[in-house]
């Protein structure tokens, strides 16, 4: 269980602008609620591999249905239309009894009129159709059609202009649900960080990740970039990088490049045909790839990471892919001691530390990725919007 409780003990208290709450709604007994849930999970031979979103989603389905609600959820999973949600339906029919309704037609009204209190109906991958990720008005008011109060649990989602994300508010009642709330509240606190602080920056992409680092290093004591991120700064600062994975961006005139408190790795993992090796960046070869940070970079970020108070990470330090996983692990089991309000998002930084078990040892686990980022670089979301422009 995500270890929120924990994240108010370490002492950490915020002021932060209070979003409509699905505990706000009145009388739900026999009231048909439409909960657009956070259900994008990976799915392995036709069943749910990763629980961790569905998890998360819980409390507020069975809220719902304990104060009588007709819940009718949506949901979207992977980017092709074909996938379906019907491995997710397994798992919510056998955790909260959930009823499959299928794609959205001329039908769902009345599956939806028939509900019963507390009954839960789980529709099709909303994405099948495909005015959703158009965000066409006309799918959005079909949805509202469908129900009286629409809920927005999907904080990984909200990043998307979407029918079913910031289409519905214009015609039904909108609140957030608890998932959302959470994500809410302690992202919003990243934002504010009681320092000493320290920001870890992986995965790739330096392109979307870029304006984050610069406004973070002006708000974090340290910023430590991992990942392939990595890579483009120690180019830019004129280090060998052989065929390591970089973008096209121009670092040459940030001040990335110069500012004191931005920490690189001192040694990485590399890989090439004759095999890995363990090597200070200035000694990669022509014809090796960076793919991890080494065990010096975890020794050396020990000390910042003891005495931070706040720690946000979002994204791996290694090519998880390939399975170069060791700098992502060994950076949490650090962070996993200490005492810092520590916050992390990112799927495969998350599953990892599922993987580990440590999921208690943190103050707070994302479902989100790049509505992480999103949110920490604009400190609202396009659903946010949405739902106070109601
Ligand atoms: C995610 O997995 O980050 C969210 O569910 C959003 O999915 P998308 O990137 O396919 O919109």
């Amino acid at each position: 269980m995500q270890n929120w409780l924990n994240w108010f003990k370490r002492g950490q208290s915020v002021s932060i602008s209070k979003l409509p709450s699905f505990e706000d709604i009145s009388e739900l007994r026999g009231k048909k609620v439409l909960l657009r849930a956070g259900l994008n999970v990976p799915v392995k031979d036709g069943k749910v591999a990763e629980f961790f979103r569905i998890e998360q989603a819980l409390p507020t389905i069975k809220y719902l249905q304990a104060e009588g609600a007709k819940v009718i959820v949506i949901g979207h999973i992977g980017r092709a239309p074909e996938e379906s949600l019907e491995p997710v339906y397994e798992v919510l029919r056998d955790s909260v009894g959930a009823k499959w309704g299928g794609e959205l037609s001329s039908q769902t009204a009345l599956l939806a009129e028939g509900l019963g209190e507390g009954e839960v109906l789980l529709l099709e991958n909303v994405r099948r159709d495909p005015r959703e990720v158009k965000g066409d008005d006309s799918l959005s008011a079909e949805l509202a059609d469908l129900a009286e109060v629409y809920i927005n649990d999907a904080f990984a989602d909200s990043h998307r202009d979407h029918s079913s994300i910031v289409g519905i508010p214009k015609y039904l009642p909108s609140y957030f649900g608890a998932s959302f709330i959470k994500e809410y509240t302690a992202l919003s606190s990243a934002l504010e960080p009681t320092k000493p602080s320290l920001f870890v920056i992986g995965g790739a992409k330096f392109e979307t990740k870029m304006p984050l680092i610069e406004k973070f290093s002006s708000r974090y004591t340290q910023v430590f970039i991992g990942g392939a991120l990595v890579n483009d700064v120690f180019k830019a600062r004129g280090l060998p990088v052989g065929k390591s994975l970089t973008s096209d961006i121009d670092l040459t005139k940030s001040d990335i490049l110069t500012k004191s408190n931005i920490i690189l790795p001192v040694d990485v993992i590399t890989s090439s045909p004759s095999g890995r090796r363990t090597v200070k960046p200035e000694e990669v070869r022509e014809d090796e790839m960076i793919m991890d940070v080494g065990p010096a970079t975890i020794e050396m970020l020990s000390p910042y990471i003891t005495s931070a108070s706040t720690i946000l990470w979002n994204g791996p330090l290694g090519n998880f892919e390939q399975g170069f996983v060791d700098g992502t692990e060994g950076l949490a089991k650090s962070i996993a001691r200490s005492q810092a309000n520590s916050i992390v998002g990112g799927g495969d930084t998350v599953a990892s530390i599922n993987g580990l078990h440590l999921d208690d040892d943190f103050s707070f686990l994302s479902t989100a990725g790049g509505a992480m980022l999103t949110f920490l670089e604009t400190g609202t979301l396009p659903a946010i919007e949405a739902v106070l422009k109601r």
